[in-house]
């Protein structure tokens, strides 16, 4: 653990414009916004500043982030309420402390710099670490669980799906040979393979040879895209006419779940051959942002972070979609990001 003040170790990514997009929403006194990924606090300072009647939320699956985001945000005093739980479990999180909806939310997906600057949390891979990658470290599967476990169609699958590695076959080989002689414990090992097995041309022109590596199996370890295609979902149906949403995605397919998920709110579900759009047909979402919205130049520059971001808004325009609508909804997130055949853990339908 490092001993600057949190606040001072981390800036968040498109700070301004996140307080711009979601205020509008948190002017009335006791306005409760969400912020589903709390990591270190720093979007959640933002808009507690910038509102001073709203109330805010803090979600975290990492116990860790939830410590040193609380003591940054405890000059807010009771404004602020911490949460352990995953972001799809959000709606029963709120529910139990008497909360139905949420006049504003955000998702700032993926690891935070906390999690990626502490060697032992196995997330770097310039650093020699035990492989475990998990974001809560009370529950689940390791990194080296997967790699130790998983078969080599499995790997492969993972590898090209979540870290759109071109040599996902290759390495996947390489890394059931490897651990039939010792199971993988430290990063080291593993980086070291994969500097042997990804061609020198590859690794001069597509960055280091162990990031897609690592960004896939932290991917998998925390199932973070078919826990995504629920939490979103969940969340919009927190939302009241007014409410906003909003989504800072670092992955494409993340970024293609939001995107999608998005949409289905904000596209008329008329049939095409009904000659008049009926009032259930409408649509319920209003887009914010055109398109995805990208870091502008200085902060790209300044933060490493910014490089890959795709932010998305929205705003709810009418009233809950009847629960078959609700439903369908789900049904579509469900497809709208997962790989061809695993998106979840071992031991789930592949
Ligand atoms: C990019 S950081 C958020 C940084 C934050 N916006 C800030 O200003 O400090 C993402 C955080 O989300 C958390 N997280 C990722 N997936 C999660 C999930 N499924 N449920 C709850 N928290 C999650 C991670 O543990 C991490 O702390």
């Amino acid at each position: 653990m490092q001993d600057r003040p949190t606040a001072e170790r981390h800036t968040p990514v498109l700070r301004d414009r996140i307080v711009e997009l979601l205020a509008p929403a948190l002017h009335a006194e006791g306005a409760v916004f969400v912020d589903g990924t709390l990591g270190m606090g720093g979007h959640t300072e933002a808009v507690l500043t910038a509102c001073p009647g709203a109330i805010a939320v803090g979600i975290d699956r990492d116990t860790e982030a939830l410590t040193l985001a609380g003591e940054r945000l405890a000059p807010f005093g009771d404004r602020f309420v911490p949460v352990h739980a995953v972001y799809d479990e959000i709606p029963e999180a709120l529910a139990q402390r008497g909360i139905a909806e949420a006049q504003a939310i955000l998702f700032d997906l993926g690891v935070s710099s906390l999690q990626l600057d502490e060697a032992e949390r196995g997330f770097a891979y310039r650093m020699d670490a035990p492989l475990d990658m998990r974001m809560d470290q009370t529950t689940g599967l390791t990194a080296a669980d997967v790699l130790n476990d998983y078969g080599v169609r499995e790997l492969e699958v993972i590898l090209r799906d979540f870290g759109e590695e071109r040599f996902a076959r290759k390495i996947a080989r390489a890394l059931v040979a490897e651990r039939d002689k010792e199971p993988f414990a430290n990063s080291a090992r593993l980086v070291e393979l994969l500097q042997r097995v990804v061609p020198a041309a590859s690794q001069r022109s597509g960055g280091h040879p162990a990031k897609r590596t690592f960004q896939a199996l932290r991917i998998e370890v925390n199932a973070e895209l078919s826990v995504w295609s629920d939490a979103l979902p969940a969340a919009l149906s927190l939302l009241p006419v007014g409410g906003r949403i909003a989504v800072l995605s670092y992955h494409s397919l993340e970024d293609r779940i939001t995107k999608r998920g998005l949409a289905v709110g904000a596209t008329s579900s008329a049939p095409p051959d009904l000659p008049v759009e009926l009032p259930e047909h409408k649509p319920w979402l209003k887009l914010l942002t055109r398109g995805a919205e990208i870091a502008d130049e200085a902060e790209r520059a300044d933060n490493p972070r910014a490089t890959s971001v795709r932010l998305r808004a929205a705003e709810r325009t009418r009233a809950k979609p009847l629960s078959k609508a609700g439903h369908d909804v789900r049904n579509r997130y469900q497809n709208a990001g997962k790989p061809s055949e695993t998106t979840t853990k071992m031991g789930e339908t592949r």
